[in-house]
């Protein structure tokens, strides 16, 4: 069976790679390679800092670009905040805690967290005093809630938690955290980096306070990410500069009033057209589509690492309702071994603690081999990965 989409990612159908590493990046369509040139190439602008039409222009897709985004979460553009990365919209939230905290207050985080979504809170404890209070996961991945009341009642202000595992695929159960964060009138932070390019996300159903993502895992160019805000009455802005303000004096100065004065700088433009088609394209294939392709290709890789040969050699560590991730270790093989050897046959997985260090030990492990579809997969990937990884076996043994 082949898959129609693959034909639309010119990295992929113009070499032999076998590209299964989406969760750490996605390979681009056509389109949006062609929306960022034509961009470059029609006329390349800063926006609101010219009188001219380049700047219009990108003042015009700045805002389309917020527009779509918010669409696509089901918010508002005014709770839409464009940043560099999933990284740098953590911590824009976690800057708002740094005058905020003192050793009476605690913020949750979790054992599945990336580390973006760990080092900034980590940090915010350290130079305030607050506690870190830590949810585990069961020996199977799963989070364990048996706490989080007790946690909740220690003054606490923030939990930050990812919707997805970078690691097992696994989604935690947001809606009962969102309940008692709620009865606690705790706000939440949920990490969507590994989430929103597989599944629709009704931002208004979650309920959550902030909403993080990059646009370089959504098929789009590096360089752009969202933080969506439930509320930004409150919030001050990360950096100061250009672009922010209404006034300003030698020694003071007024912000805007609108979205825009969370977004000092010149903005990434060619990032911000690209998401714009990226998220245009994935509309037109729809979530559906995505989830069906990319769970055929999971159950299949897990039959074929149970059912065959492979079962000697390779456990599967990832969750079972993971919905794009399939990882495992080895007790006979190294994981940059079996990497290394896949990519030498042009086979792109990866390999090692996949910056979630509290989350492998947890697991009893030191690393792993993650393998992660996106749209373009298919049965032959799987096919040549299952062939490669008894390849890897013949030369390791
Ligand atoms: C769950 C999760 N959160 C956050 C990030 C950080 O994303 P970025 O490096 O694009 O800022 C990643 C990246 O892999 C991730 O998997």
């Amino acid at each position: 069976m082949t898959n129609f989409w693959k034909s639309n990612f010119p990295s992929l159908t113009s070499s032999e790679h076998v590209y299964l590493d989406s969760a750490s990046t996605s390979q681009i369509p056509e389109v949006v390679i062609n929306a960022t040139c034509n961009y470059m190439r029609e006329g390349h602008g800063n926006p609101g800092r010219g009188m001219h039409e380049f700047s219009d222009k990108a003042v015009a897709l700045i805002e389309q670009c917020r527009h779509q985004v918010a669409q696509l979460l089901n918010a508002s553009s005014q709770q839409i905040i464009l940043t560099k990365s999933a990284t740098e919209s953590i911590n824009f939230v976690a800057s708002q805690f740094s005058q905020k905290l003192d050793k009476s207050h605690s913020i949750i985080v979790s054992e599945l967290e990336h580390h973006a979504n760990l080092l900034p809170w980590q940090k915010i404890c350290q130079l305030t005093g607050a506690k870190l209070h830590l949810l585990k996961v069961s020996p199977k991945g799963e989070l364990d809630l048996s706490n989080l009341e007790n946690y909740l009642s220690d003054n606490c202000q923030l939990i930050a938690i990812t919707q997805c595992s970078n690691v097992t695929g696994y989604q935690p159960d947001l809606k009962k955290l969102m309940k008692l964060a709620q009865k606690h009138q705790v706000p939440v932070l949920v990490d969507g980096a590994q989430a929103i390019p597989h599944q629709s996300i009704d931002i208004k159903a979650l309920d959550c306070d902030y909403y993080v993502f990059s646009g370089h895992k959504l098929y789009a160019p590096g360089g752009v990410g969202i933080l969506y805000c439930k509320n930004t009455s409150q919030l001050a802005p990360l950096l100061l500069g250009g672009g922010i303000v209404d006034k300003v004096t030698p020694y003071e100065y007024q912000l805007t009033s609108n979205i825009q004065k969370f977004e000092a700088g010149s903005p990434n433009m060619p990032a911000i057209v690209g998401l714009s088609a990226a998220i245009t394209y994935i509309n037109q294939v729809g979530f559906e589509t995505i989830h069906n392709i990319e769970k055929q290709l999971v159950n299949d890789l897990t039959q074929q690492l149970i059912n065959t040969e492979l079962r000697e050699y390779f456990s599967i560590i990832s969750h079972p309702e993971s919905r794009n991730i399939v990882s495992i270790s080895s007790k006979q093989f190294h994981s940059h071994d079996i990497a290394t050897i896949l990519a030498s046959q042009k086979i792109a997985v990866r390999a090692g603690h996949h910056c979630a260090q509290p989350l492998i030990n947890a697991l009893g492990l030191k690393h792993c081999v993650r393998v992660s579809l996106g749209l373009y997969n298919t049965h032959s990937d799987i096919q040549k990965l299952t062939s490669g990884l008894k390849q890897v076996a013949k030369v390791l043994l």
